[in-house]
């Protein structure tokens, strides 16, 4: 099968489950809100629910509910244009990082001003994220919450069974590897899908220093690709390969985690929504799993922050549609929600009490300076949605084939920076 006829029958998947998911879940009130997202997994599941519940119970709004399951939105991305081309737009869907902008340019969002300064977003919210949902000056999403990307997850049976400490350095990781390979279990859960393949790679990038990943991916400096700090990154990417179990399923982000749940597998890069999805599975902070910076980025939080745009539908929406947004930024939900999803609230200040180890690591470093904060490249942060797929495309390449060489990948990278000129 071809990658487009790969790609052509997931699209087709993905509209027929967004249409199902649409249609299971209509809600019977009268006033009702269609829903675009991709969570998809149980503790994802269960955050959707509680926004939905609130919102029922709180303003008498149902919540038609429309996944389109893809990790990192690049599905739902694929059938939100095309149901705005066709006039069939939800009139809520998730829209992270710099896509925001350029929809709020050809204005197919609301703004959300009045909302805004009605609940005083500007005093409530942490600068980064009030930065991340403006575009113009004007307000055009409402923030959900905050994920950190760089994050080490272990299983903590294993490594005590082993006698392992948490790797800090790559030199520490490679030695714990090695023993866990002998005892027959897999270092590293690892997907080969590309955002995942890519969430690795940008993590290794940020281990070789905050500033490099910004030139790199955010402000695309064409000496950027010539470094051999990018080298180097792609060499530890291809050889982490040999700790990751064989073959290297495209499997979907949860499956992984369930690797490392059930003991299969001891270590797992991954956003710390996987978090949400472990302690989904009973498992807890204190005794179950671990999490920790990936190797070499303990002082970097490098972000994604989910939100969700008001699609320009019809005029007769916009009251649902403000009250679903000022909904979002309540403290009460901000708390709660996050607590299952595994981020941390948009807010200056959340109850730090309802906050995990992991989380308190995320919030600590998330508001103690702008040096600590990098924009993620997978979940469009950084850069434009375009440059996106093509750096992302071009790494999984990198990772699929071991032929391909790190200089030709170098080559090939610092072309797609040059080619896409920035509009930011
Ligand atoms: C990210 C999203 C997260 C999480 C993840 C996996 O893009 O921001 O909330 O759901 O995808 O699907």
């Amino acid at each position: 099968m071809t990658e487009t006829t790969r790609h052509t029958l997931r699209f087709a998947a993905c509209l027929l489950l967004s249409v199902a998911g649409y249609a299971a879940s209509g809600a019977a009130r009268g006033e009702a809100l269609q829903v675009l997202h991709w969570w998809k997994s149980a503790s994802e599941r269960k955050a959707v629910d509680l926004i939905a519940a609130r919102l029922a119970s709180e303003a008498d709004i149902g919540w038609r509910d429309s996944m389109v399951p893809s990790g990192s939105g690049a599905g739902a991305g694929i059938v939100l244009r095309s149901r705005m081309l066709a006039k069939d737009a939800p009139e809520v869907a998730q829209v992270n990082g710099i896509v925001i902008r350029d929809w709020a340019r050809l204005d197919l969002l609301l703004d959300l001003d009045a909302v805004a300064a009605a609940g005083k977003w500007d005093k409530q919210l942490l600068p980064t994220v009030a930065e991340a949902i403006k575009s113009d000056g004007h307000v055009y999403a409402a923030p959900v919450g905050i994920h950190r990307m760089n994050t080490l997850f272990y299983n903590r049976k294993l490594l005590a069974r082993l006698n392992l400490a948490v790797p800090d350095n790559w030199t520490q990781f490679e030695q714990a590897a090695v023993k866990l390979h002998q005892a027959g279990i897999v270092p590293l859960a690892q997907s080969s899908e590309p955002w995942q393949v890519t969430t690795l790679f940008e993590a290794l990038v940020l281990s070789e220093g905050a500033e490099f990943h910004r030139e790199l991916f955010q402000r695309r400096h064409a000496a950027a690709y010539t470094d051999p700090r990018l080298a180097s990154a792609l060499q530890r990417l291809r050889s982490l390969k040999k700790w990751m179990g064989s073959p290297i399923a495209e499997r979907s982000w949860d499956e992984g985690v369930r690797e490392l749940a059930e003991g299969r597998a001891a270590f797992m890069v991954m956003g710390d929504w996987a978090k949400g999805e472990l302690v989904s599975r009973g498992l807890t902070v204190e005794e179950g799993f671990g999490c920790a910076a990936v190797p070499g980025t303990a002082n970097y939080h490098l972000y994604n922050i989910d939100t969700m745009g008001m699609l320009a539908t019809r005029e007769s929406h916009r009251p649902a549609q403000e009250k679903l947004a000022a909904l979002i930024m309540s403290p009460a939900l901000q708390n709660d929600y996050n607590q299952i999803k595994g981020s941390i609230p948009v807010l200056r200040n959340p109850v730090l009490a309802k906050m995990d180890v992991c989380a308190r690591a995320s919030w600590k470093l998330f508001t103690s300076g702008p040096e600590a904060l990098v924009p993620s490249l997978v979940h469009r942060m950084a850069t434009e949605e375009i440059v996106r797929d093509a750096i992302v495309a071009e790494v999984h390449r990198y990772f699929l084939d071991d032929n391909v060489s790190v200089a030709d990948t170098q080559r090939r990278l610092g072309t797609i920076a040059r080619t896409f000129t920035k509009t930011r």
